[in-house]
């Protein structure tokens, strides 16, 4: 614990530094255009920085989780789940560990569990002959992977990822089609993906934290559980540690689904779901968190309010979750304004306000950030540009006193993860690594 708190302060430093360093380098812009290159680097070497750490008497102490990872249900639908078994990937997520890994994202609510085996049978047989040979591939790996004792990790071959690139790439304007017009269909997690799922999990030291689907309502707008139990129970009988979240931005259903679920419809449906996990001998003291609302703004508040006044009990800490900058970014320049930044300290007063008025004691958790939406901006959200937002994310988030902070994505197509597709580290997994 205490190193862990250490190497954080080393964070907060670098962190502080930069912050520091950036006026002086937009300043020196003008500055460059009267003066020879040499001297403008004398400048720059006689700027003496001095950061003055303390750590005899720490700020704050961090959750051994307090940086973790999402991953979205995306990656069932444009099949990078298939591979989360590589072994770099793993290697890469296990750099984190301990950590929690939440599965969940704007898909949640879009969730179908069937208990089944195979998804390439489920589906038949793909549409043309390099995608069967493909689907073929993956059930061969996935036999391999079966033999395998304990922890399951596979090498795929260069061919394989090659074709799944190009399904990605084909599927990630499917998804993107999705997110803008605010119109999604059904993902289908089989019992063979959760497997997977839970593999990777395992595999990285990571805690696996599963959204449910809470859009699944019964006509008079109660939560239908049926298909979470069925979830639930399977997943028991494989003895999956896993805690559990109910629903995704429940603010935003309204514009997404035309469906509204009030305050008190929300408390009650995780009353029930803690309920049922109660009534499941191996998820009967799991944790549940929740209820993700997203930006704080006027009816998020409002929903956060009543849900923390009718069930904020059965919650083990309370989240929501930040996206900094929309698609319309284009410079880099847009990722370094302090306005920006301030946007964070903002959402955790008005957050910590409202859980210190009806549960005091309770955690509350950044339950997912990432510096863009909708998968981010091609060359710059997954670049250094946006590590000073990342940094300074977790430093903000560890000094207001936030427990946990959730980063989105870990691994996905897109342009805001911490790997790239060909497995290797982006700069976001980098600049925390040292942490
Ligand atoms: C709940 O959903 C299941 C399908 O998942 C359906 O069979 C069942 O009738 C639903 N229950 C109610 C009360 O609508
Ligand atoms: C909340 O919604 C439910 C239906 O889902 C409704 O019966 C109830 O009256 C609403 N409560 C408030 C306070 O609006
Ligand atoms: C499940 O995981 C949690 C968090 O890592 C741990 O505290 C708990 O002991 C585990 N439970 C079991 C039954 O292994
Ligand atoms: C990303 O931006 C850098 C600097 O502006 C440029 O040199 C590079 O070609 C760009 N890469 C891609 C893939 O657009």
């Amino acid at each position: 614990m205490p190193g862990r708190f250490f190497s954080q302060m080393c964070g907060l430093a670098v962190w502080w530094a930069f912050l520091i360093q950036s006026p002086i380098s937009s300043a020196s812009t003008t500055y460059r255009r009267h003066v020879a290159a040499d001297k403008r680097q004398n400048f720059l070497e006689r700027t003496l920085i001095l950061l003055d750490v303390n750590t005899r008497s720490p700020v704050r102490l961090l959750n051994d989780n307090f940086l973790s990872l999402q991953v979205d249900p995306s990656i069932l639908k444009n099949g990078w789940l298939d591979f989360l078994s590589s072994k770099r990937l793993v290697t890469l997520a296990r750099g984190l560990s301990p950590a929690y890994l939440r599965f969940g994202g704007k898909r949640t609510d879009f969730l179908q569990f069937h208990n089944l085996k195979n998804l390439a049978k489920f589906r038949g047989p793909g549409p043309d002959y390099y995608l069967k040979n493909y689907e073929d591939d993956i059930v061969r790996s996935d036999i391999a992977l079966d033999k395998q004792k304990g922890c399951k990790l596979a090498s795929h071959p260069d061919m394989m990822l090659e074709l799944q690139r190009e399904k990605a790439a084909q599927m990630q304007q499917v998804l993107l089609k999705e997110q803008l017009s605010n119109h999604y269909s059904d993902v289908t997690i089989t019992a063979r993906s959760l497997d997977k799922l839970y593999n990777f999990a395992d595999c990285a030291g990571l805690h696996l934290i599963f959204g449910l689907n809470a859009l699944h309502r019964n006509p008079d707008n109660s939560w239908n559980a049926s298909s979470a139990l069925s979830l639930l129970k399977y997943s028991a009988g494989k003895k999956y540690n896993i805690s559990w979240e109910l629903g995704n931005e429940p603010n935003s259903y309204r514009t997404m689904v035309a469906r509204s679920v009030n305050s008190s419809r929300l408390a009650q449906d995780y009353i029930m779901l803690k309920t049922l996990l109660q009534s499941v001998r191996y998820y009967s003291r799991s944790n549940l968190y929740g209820p993700n609302i997203g930006r704080p703004r006027k009816n998020a508040i409002l929903l956060l309010d009543g849900f923390m006044k009718n069930g904020g009990s059965v919650v083990d800490a309370v989240t929501w979750q930040h996206f900094y900058i929309d698609r319309r970014v284009t410079k880099v320049e847009d990722f370094l304004k302090t306005r920006l930044l301030d946007t964070l300290t903002d959402q955790i007063t008005k957050v910590l306000k409202i859980v210190k008025m009806h549960a005091p004691d309770k955690r509350v958790w950044l339950g997912g950030v990432g510096p863009a939406w909708a998968g981010g901006i091609s060359n710059l959200s997954d670049t250094f540009a946006a590590g000073l937002l990342w940094l300074n994310t977790l430093g903000i988030s560890a000094m207001q006193g936030i427990d946990v902070v959730l980063r989105h994505s870990f691994f996905d197509y897109g342009y805001s993860h911490l790997v790239d597709q060909q497995f290797n580290p982006l700069p976001g997994l980098l600049a925390v690594s040292a942490l």
